[in-house]
């Protein structure tokens, strides 16, 4: 049995937690592959709302590994924050396993993220601030510490001296900041060590072995196609590679034991932080959209940038990750909506583009080109089926699989884990 990958078709929050829980339930490991604490993912089980933002979503199913696989980049604190509050919620998180390739996010990371952003301006990303691409950023530097580094001081420490070597100076000089201690850093992780040790384990291997055993592993990506650093709205991007091709390199799975790659896609548009944004609604069905969906940030509590579906966006998530099918989220939130628009293209300075302009400054000005579908009225929450949903909701559907280029093979009517009408199986 084979690896999927379950990743985000937009900017990320298209309700991936939902989609992973729901197959979690079926898998025997949930991986995630990249990103770190700048994620947020709500899962409703029951009357319980969680909310995950570095661990798996798997970790809520009892017979399912959660695992953080060496793309991910992991704050300690964080880390066993999260455990603790799903302790106290009577979850049992044993089974969580975290490579020790992973890399760490220390308190210089967080500093630098901070203090980065607000130096930057008008310019700023509109970062998490949680110290992601600083991380990130050591790790291609190779300076960056890993999580198996915090079970040899010696090697900790050298590593924490070389890499606060250069911040320091750029943390006192560059922005008037105070230097970071080395024994500050040090104590603190070394503190870490014990607490971690338990979960730690070589997890490329053994989500090999699983596979090998017909186990079925659900890679799970972070943040959306277009935060990706390389395929992204760079640079207002996150530092990682949610798409396709980082499931392999952050799990040390090879492509050839993919066979399913599912980009789950909003019904709608939704972006936080800053860049281009070719749909977003700065009027009243903006502000509805917000409020229906409940368009906050589950990390930083930002409200979330809104705007009508873009089917441009989806055809290119289809082509960067080589999408076998979508999971169609948040479709109940259009309900009530006369007419629904849906961008089919863009105009480009008096060009008509059917594809994501490559160059950076097309985007910055592409204008949205609408098809107007008709609405429906009648609640689709409780739609078991296809075919119980209203006639305009299944030719919106229908529509929307038409022009991203993929079959839609799931389609979520309501936040709880029931509230999903399966079309295809994913398994
Ligand atoms: P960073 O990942 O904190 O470096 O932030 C870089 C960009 O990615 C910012 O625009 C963030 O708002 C965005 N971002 C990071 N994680 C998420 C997420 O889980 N959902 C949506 N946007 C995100």
């Amino acid at each position: 049995m084979p690896a999927l990958v379950l990743l985000g078709a937009q900017w990320g929050d298209e309700g991936k937690g939902k989609a992973t829980d729901l197959l979690g339930g079926s898998v025997d490991y949930v991986v995630r592959y990249q990103g770190g604490n700048n994620a947020g993912h709500t899962v409703v089980v029951g009357d319980q709302k969680y909310a995950l933002h570095l661990l798996p979503s798997g970790i809520l199913s009892p017979n399912c590994v959660p695992v953080i696989g060496n793309g991910v980049v992991v704050d300690p604190a964080v880390l066993l924050t999260e455990l603790r509050g799903l302790q106290e919620r009577g979850v049992d998180t044993s089974r969580l396993l975290i490579s020790g390739n992973a890399h760490l996010i220390t308190p210089y990371h967080q500093t630098l993220d901070k203090v980065t952003e607000r130096f930057l301006g008008k310019r700023r990303i509109g970062t998490t601030g949680r110290g992601i691409g600083p991380s990130y950023a050591d790790k291609i530097n190779r300076v960056g510490i890993r999580v198996q580094d915090l079970f040899d001081e010696s090697i900790l420490r050298q590593k924490v001296e070389a890499a606060l070597h250069d911040k320091n100076q750029i943390l006192v000089k560059l922005f008037n900041r105070r230097a970071i201690g080395v024994d500050e850093v040090v104590g603190e992780y070394l503190g870490y060590a014990d607490r971690i040790r338990e979960y730690v384990a070589d997890t490329t291997l053994i989500l090999n072995d699983a596979l090998d055993q017909g186990k079925v592993v659900l890679l799970e990506g972070g943040q959306g196609t277009l935060l990706d650093v390389d395929h992204g709205t760079y640079p207002f991007v996150t530092s990682s590679n949610p798409t396709a091709g980082g499931a392999c390199t952050g799990s040390g799975i090879g492509p050839t034991k993919i066979s399913r790659v599912i980009g789950i896609l909003k019904a709608y548009t939704t972006r936080v932080g800053a860049g281009p944004f070719p749909t977003e609604l700065l009027d009243a069905d903006g502000d509805a959209l917000r409020t229906i969906g409940g368009e906050r940030g589950v990390t930083t509590g930002r409200d979330r940038r809104c705007g009508w579906f873009d089917a441009v966006i989806a055809r290119y998530a289809t082509r960067v990750n080589g999408l076998t099918d979508f999971f169609l989220t948040k479709l109940d939130v259009l309900t009530g909506w006369e007419q629904i628009p849906v961008c089919v293209a863009y105009d480009v300075d008096g060009q008509r583009v059917e594809e994501l302009p490559h160059n950076q400054s097309d985007f910055h000005h592409a204008k949205p080109i609408y098809e107007t579908l008709p609405g429906w009225n009648e609640d689709i929450t409780g739609a078991k089926s296809f075919s119980d949903l209203p006639k305009n909701a299944q030719a919106y559907v229908r529509a929307l699989e038409e022009m991203s280029g993929a079959p839609i093979s799931a389609i979520g009517v309501g936040p709880g884990r029931t509230e999903t009408i399966e079309i295809n199986s994913f398994l």
